[in-house]
C-alpha cells in the first residue's frame, strides 16, 4: 500500500528542533495550537495528492500519532475531536475501541498499516469518509515520515520558547536532499483559513512563525 504523496508531516519545533519535554509540550502557544486544530481539521486544498478529497466533500482528515503523543493530549482533546485519529503502538489493546468515545479512532503498527486502514474505510461501505493526512509526532514517527520520496513540512518556528531544554526532537531536516522553505504565499493557498505571516508574538510573549517546507 502506498504512502499519500506527498505526505503532510506538522510539527512546533524551537531553536535546537526541540519538541517535547516530561510527554509535553514545555511553552504554550494558543495562537498555535489554533494553527494546528484549524489545519488538520479542513485538511490540504490540493484534494488530487490526498487520499480522498477534503473539505470539498465533507471527509474527515486523518492524524497519525505515536502513543505517547496520544498520551500527552489532555483528556478532553484525546481523540483529537473532529478528525480520525490513528495510533502507533505495539499494545493493540491500548484503549477500549468498542467505546464510543473511540469510534473515530483505531491502533495501527506502522505508518503503512495506518494508510492501509485509511484505504479499507475509504472502499468500505461506511458513511465516514477520510481525506488529508498528517503525521503529528512523535520524534519517531516523523523520522519514518521523512523517509518518504515526498513529503510536505508544515513547520512552526519557535523562538526561546522556554529555559528547560527539550529531550524529545524534530529530526534535522534542514540539509536533507531537496528540501527547501516556500513563500509564505505557498503555503498560505494550502489552507482553507487565513494566516499572517512572518515573526508573530503570542499572546503568551514567545515569538514564532508558520512555515512550510517541502522536498519536491
Ligand atoms: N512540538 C510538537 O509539534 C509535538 C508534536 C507531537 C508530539 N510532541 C511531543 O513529543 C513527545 C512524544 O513524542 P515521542 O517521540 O516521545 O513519542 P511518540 O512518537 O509519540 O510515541 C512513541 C511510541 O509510538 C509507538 N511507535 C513508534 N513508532 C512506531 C511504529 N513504527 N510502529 C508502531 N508503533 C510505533 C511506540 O509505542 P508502544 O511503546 O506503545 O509500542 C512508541 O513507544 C511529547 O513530549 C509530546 O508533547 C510535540
Amino acid at each position: 500500500m502506498t504512502l499519500p504523496s506527498p505526505i503532510n508531516i506538522v510539527a512546533a519545533i524551537d531553536q535546537n528542533y526541540g519538541i517535547g519535554l516530561d510527554n509535553d509540550i514545555p511553552w504554550y502557544i494558543p495562537e498555535d495550537l489554533v494553527y494546528f486544530n484549524k489545519l488538520t481539521k479542513t485538511g490540504i486544498n490540493v484534494p488530487q495528492s490526498d487520499i480522498a478529497n477534503s473539505e470539498s466533500d465533507n471527509s474527515m482528515s486523518v492524524c497519525i500519532m505515536g502513543r505517547k503523543t496520544w498520551e500527552s493530549l489532555p483528556d478532553k482533546y484525546r481523540p483529537l475531536p473532529g478528525r480520525f485519529n490513528i495510533i502507533l503502538s505495539s499494545k493493540q489493546n491500548l484503549i477500549d475501541l468498542n467505546n464510543t468515545r473511540y469510534k473515530n479512532v483505531r491502533i495501527a503498527s506502522s505508518i503503512k498499516q495506518a494508510i492501509s486502514l485509511v484505504h479499507e474505510i475509504n472502499q468500505s461501505t461506511t458513511s465516514i469518509k477520510l481525506g488529508s493526512v498528517f503525521i503529528v509526532g512523535g520524534s519517531n514517527i516523523y523520522e519514518q515520515a521523512l523517509l518518504e520520496p515526498r513529503y510536505r513540512l508544515f513547520i512552526t518556528h519557535v523562538k526561546n520558547p522556554s529555559k528547560k531544554n527539550c529531550t524529545v526532537f524534530f529530526p534535522q531536516f534542514l540539509n536533507r536532499d531537496g528540501i527547501n522553505q516556500k513563500h509564505f504565499n505557498d503555503l498560505k493557498s494550502l489552507l482553507y483559513f487565513d494566516i499572517e505571516p512572518g515573526k508573530l508574538v503570542s499572546k503568551s510573549g514567545i515569538e514564532y512563525e508558520f512555515t512550510l517546507y517541502q522536498n519536491f
